[in-house]
Order: structure tokens, then C-alpha cells, then sequence
């Protein structure tokens, strides 16, 4: 069932012509996730220019009892914001790529306020000028949004020093799913008046409102970056590395990544001038950072002087230039690129304790070589959060049908592996439409009864992203 023409009329009246998309003007930016996996449906796209707009929206979509899914830049990897073919309602989508503006930058008290639609890289870039920095970065963020970062509670490269998204965000402003207009946004470092109630939202995936407004933290721009490229035997080697690199490098390693070499291949797909710095088959790429004048290279310098007598580091490329240092980077982007055009592929994103990754790297590579010898294993991740993306190209014989099939047949076996192992099935991609059945299955009675009332309590009609994190059927039960 589609909108009636006069709820179309109705949204138009809100939102103007150019804020209300229908039919096959809502093209692939809004129906199809950034993988490719999924192509969904809705009864409109909406796109709504300011806070009220988004309220008298809400208000409508309550009353015409309208399903509402929020979308930020469309870049999320477990179908928050696109519905699956079995999925029984068909929403309308709400952008908010139209609510874009910064609202304060604030280098006195290191703190960023923006509109929820603001690309993260703008963001970013606004921060600097400022000489601050908000350490909030991921391959994805010249795509997505903050309110989709807030909504997700993502993670990046640079977690290991600065936290996840709900560790750097101040406040939050949230339109609520009847309407009302819910600021969370004081600004304050401390404040312990009863539930932090933003602490809802960062990670809900769209389910219990819409967010309009985000408040972020910022620190000294860093004046000091040393970027080291590692050639190390193995992952065990790269866990070892970890520790003596917090305290050889003063803690102030701002990533820890690690890279299997059966990725670069997939790096080089997507950049083929790529200069490889080492060889070996596992890769670290470090970086640490200073606001102050510390003599950060000498001691970077002496650290991976230490590892490489130890025997930890076989090989080590200290970038001695900008240039260089974001060609690193691009290695690390590329594989993840390169993965993505080679079409259907498995993809996981496990969490352990940082000390387990090696045995869960183990387990994952042994299960597949066992099980599905023709299919490639690409392990690389946050190894320094504890974060594995392992991922499984399949043959190129193979069509995608049978693929797909088998992926989720490695999918299962790889997250019995993760559970047993004490570890999360979603270090910060979250739950989703492609996640939410086995994560559900996972949860323990009491886990239900908590989600199942937060989600009643803030959305009882169940009209926001129903279907996504928690099944349908558990709200009608
Ligand atoms: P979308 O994809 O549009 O939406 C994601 C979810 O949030 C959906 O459930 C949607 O309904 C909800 N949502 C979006 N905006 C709002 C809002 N304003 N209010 C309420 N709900 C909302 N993620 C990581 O954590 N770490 C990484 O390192 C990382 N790297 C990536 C690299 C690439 C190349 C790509 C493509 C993705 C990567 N991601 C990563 C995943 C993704 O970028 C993040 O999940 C990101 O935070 C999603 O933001 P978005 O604006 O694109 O949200
Ligand atoms: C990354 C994304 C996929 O780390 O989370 O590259
Ligand atoms: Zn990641």
C-alpha cells in the first residue's frame, strides 16, 4: 500500500516540492546500501530542512501511523536504513542530508554542535580550522553523517586513543516518534542529573528517534603525527607489539591496525600504483600523536629499534613525509574498497579481547581452509580495540546465489566461533536487518525484556525503523 496521493500533499505542504521525493525519484542513493547487498522500497523519501520540519513530519507519520526510517549518508553495513524484501512494512525514508548546517564551533571549550546531516568530514575539516581536531575517523567519513555516526555509535581507527562515537559525543538533540523535541545538548562535561538519557540513542540504528542535533568533543589538534608501516611474521606478533608500543610510544598511539597480506591484493585492485613498504604477511600500521612539542620521531624511533632486536618487527617504514604517511593510509582504505568491487563477499566484524585476536584469527583462517578451501580469507581490523574484520572472497566460479548461500553458512560458523570465544558478533558496524536475527537468537531473556521496553516505552506505535535491531514480531507479542 502506498501513501495516498493526499498524504503526499500533506508531506509537500511541510516540506515543499524538493523535499519530498516519490516514485523513481527516489533513486539507488536512498534504496540501496553502500555494499550492494540489499535494494529496498519506500513510500516516499522525505527531506526535511530544519528541526520543526522534522517534527511536523513525525506528527503526520503518527498520525497516518506511517513506518519512518531515518537515513544519514546511506553508508552503514548491516541494512539499518534499507529494508529487506521480507521485511512486512514499507516506511517512508527521512533524510536528513538537507539539515546540514554547523551551529558552533567552540575552541574554548573544545566542543562541536551541528546538525545531525553534517558529512563527518566537513566536520572534521571546520574542527581544524579552529586547530582542534574531532577524533571521530573512519573510511566512510566523507559519506556519512554525524547524527548516522551517533545513531551507530561507529568506531574507525582511531578508537584504541579516543574512544567510540558515544565516547566523544557531548549531547544530543532528538525529535521523539510523536513529535516532540527532546535537547540534550548543555554543552556540560559533568552532569549526573539522574539517566543520561542520550545514552539511548547513540547506537539505536534509527529505532527510537530521530536525531537532529549532535554535540561533540574536541581536542588540541595534533602537532606531532608519526606514521609507522610494519612488516611483522604474525597476528601473536602484532598482540605483543600492542602492548609495548602503548608504553614505548608514551600512549599516545592513536591507531593500531592490522592487516593480513592476503588483503593487498584487493588494496592494489582498487589503487594499482600502489609501492607495497614491506613485505611480510602481516602488516601493522601504527600511528601516534602529540599536541605538545614532544620529540615524538626519536622516540617512535627508538621504539621500533627495540621491537625490531627484540624480533617483533621484521620490517618498519617510519613515513617521512605527509605524502607518505597518507599513502599508508591508502592501503589500509584501498583493501576495504578493493573488497567492495569485487562483488558479493562475507564480511564480519568481530570483537575480542585484544589478546584473543590471534586464536580467534586462527580459528577463523583453520574453519575456512577446512570447510571452504576455495574461498579467500581477508583478515585485517582495529586489532588494538580487539576488532577483527574477517572476511571470505568466494570463488570466481561460483554465482552469487550459491555464494551467498555459503557466506551465510561461514557467517554461522564464525560467530559460534567469536561467542565461544567470549567476543560480540558487532564491534561497530551494529545490529541492523542483517545481524538482528542471530543477535536476537544470542540475547538472554532479561537483554529482551530491557530492549522491548525502551523500544515500547520511547515508540509504542513501533513505527521507527520497525524491523531493524529488534524482530517485529517481539513488539506485537
Ligand atoms: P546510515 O548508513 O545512513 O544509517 C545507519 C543507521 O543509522 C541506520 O539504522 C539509520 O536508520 C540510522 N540513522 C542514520 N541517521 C540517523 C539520524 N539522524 N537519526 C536516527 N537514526 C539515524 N563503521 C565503523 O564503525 N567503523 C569503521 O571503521 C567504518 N568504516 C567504514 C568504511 C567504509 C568504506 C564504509 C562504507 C563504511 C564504514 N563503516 C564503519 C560503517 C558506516 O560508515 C558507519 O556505520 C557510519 O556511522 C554510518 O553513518 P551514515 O550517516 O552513513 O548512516
Ligand atoms: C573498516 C570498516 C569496514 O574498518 O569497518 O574498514
Ligand atoms: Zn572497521
Amino acid at each position: 500500500m502506498g501513501p495516498s496521493t493526499a498524504s503526499l500533499d500533506d508531506f509537500r505542504a511541510i516540506l515543499g516540492p524538493a523535499g519530498v521525493l516519490a516514485g523513481t525519484e527516489a533513486g539507488d542513493r536512498y534504496l540501496r546500501d553502500w555494499a550492494g547487498d540489499y535494494r529496498g522500497r519506500a513510500l516516499a523519501v522525505l527531506r526535511p530542512k530544519s528541526v520543526a520540519e522534522v517534527q511536523a513530519v513525525m506528527c503526520l507519520c503518527r498520525d497516518r501511523q506511517l513506518p519512518v526510517m531515518p537515513i544519514g549518508g546511506n553508508t552503514g553495513l548491516v541494512a539499518g536504513a534499507v529494508v529487506r524484501r521480507d521485511d512486512t512494512a514499507t516506511p517512508v525514508i527521512l533524510s536528513l542530508e538537507r539539515l546540514n548546517r554547523i551551529r558552533e564551533v567552540n575552541p574554548v571549550d573544545f566542543t562541536l554542535r551541528a546538525d545531525a546531516g553534517c558529512i563527518l568530514q566537513t566536520l572534521k575539516e571546520a574542527a581544524e580550522a579552529v586547530d582542534c581536531l574531532l577524533p571521530l575517523s573512519l573510511g566512510a567519513q566523507g559519506s556519512c553523517q554525524v547524527g548516522g555516526n551517533a545513531a551507530t555509535n561507529a568506531g574507525g581507527v582511531n578508537v584504541l586513543r579516543y574512544g567510540m562515537a558515544r565516547d566523544l559525543i557531548l549531547g544530543l538533540e532528538v525529535v521523539l516518534p510523536d513529535g516532540t523535541l527532546w535537547s540534550g545538548m548543555s554543552g556540560l562535561r559533568k552532569d549526573n542529573r539522574g539517566y543520561d538519557l542520550k545514552q539511548l540513542f547513540i547506537g539505536s540504528e534509527g529505532t527510537l528517534g530521530i536525531i537532529t542535533g549532535v554535540e561533540m568533543k574536541l581536542v588540541p589538534r595534533p602537532a606531532r603525527i608519526e606514521t609507522a608501516y610494519l612488516g611483522l611474521a604474525s597476528f601473536a606478533d602484532a598482540i605483543t607489539l600492542l602492548a609495548r608500543a602503548r608504553h614505548g610510544c608514551a600512549d599516545l598511539m592513536t591507531a593500531f591496525e592490522v592487516i593480513g597480506a592476503e588483503c593487498i591484493p584487493y588494496a592494489r585492485s582498487a589503487h594499482p600504483d600502489l609501492a607495497l613498504p614491506v613485505t611480510a604477511p602481516v602488516h601493522v600500521l601504527i600511528e601516534v600523536s602529540c599536541s605538545g612539542a614532544l620529540d615524538l620521531r626519536s622516540m617512535v624511533e627508538s621504539f621500533l629499534a627495540e621491537a625490531m632486536e627484540a624480533g617483533l618487527v621484521g620490517e618498519a617504514v617510519l613515513a617521512a613525509s605527509e605524502a607518505q604517511a597518507r599513502a599508508f593510509w591508502r592501503i589500509r582504505e584501498g583493501l576495504v574498497e578493493g573488497q567492495m568491487r569485487s562483488g558479493y563477499h562475507m564480511r564480519t566484524d568481530l570483537s575480542v579481547r585484544p589478546s584473543r585476536i590471534p586464536a580467534l584469527v586462527d580459528a577463523a583462517r583453520g574453519y575456512l581452509a577446512a570447510n571452504h578451501p576455495d574461498w579467500t580469507a581477508q583478515a585485517y581490523g582495529h586489532a588494538g580495540d580487539g576488532n577483527l574484520h574477517f572476511n571470505a572472497m568466494p570463488p570466481a566460479t561460483l554465482d552469487e546465489a550459491a555464494a551467498r548461500a555459503t557466506g551465510l553458512a561461514i557467517e554461522t560458523a564464525l560467530f559460534a566461533i567469536v561467542t565461544e570465544a567470549g567476543g560480540s558478533i558487532s564491534a561497530e558496524h551494529g545490529i541492523g536487518r542483517t545481524r538482528r536475527d542471530r543477535f536476537w537468537t544470542g540475547l538472554a531473556p532479561v537483554d529482551k525484556r530491557m530492549f522491548v521496553a525502551i523500544k515500547t516505552g520511547l515508540d509504542p506505535d513501533g513505527l521507527m525503523n520497525p524491523g531493524c535491531v529488534i524482530p517485529r514480531e517481539e513488539m506485537t507479542a
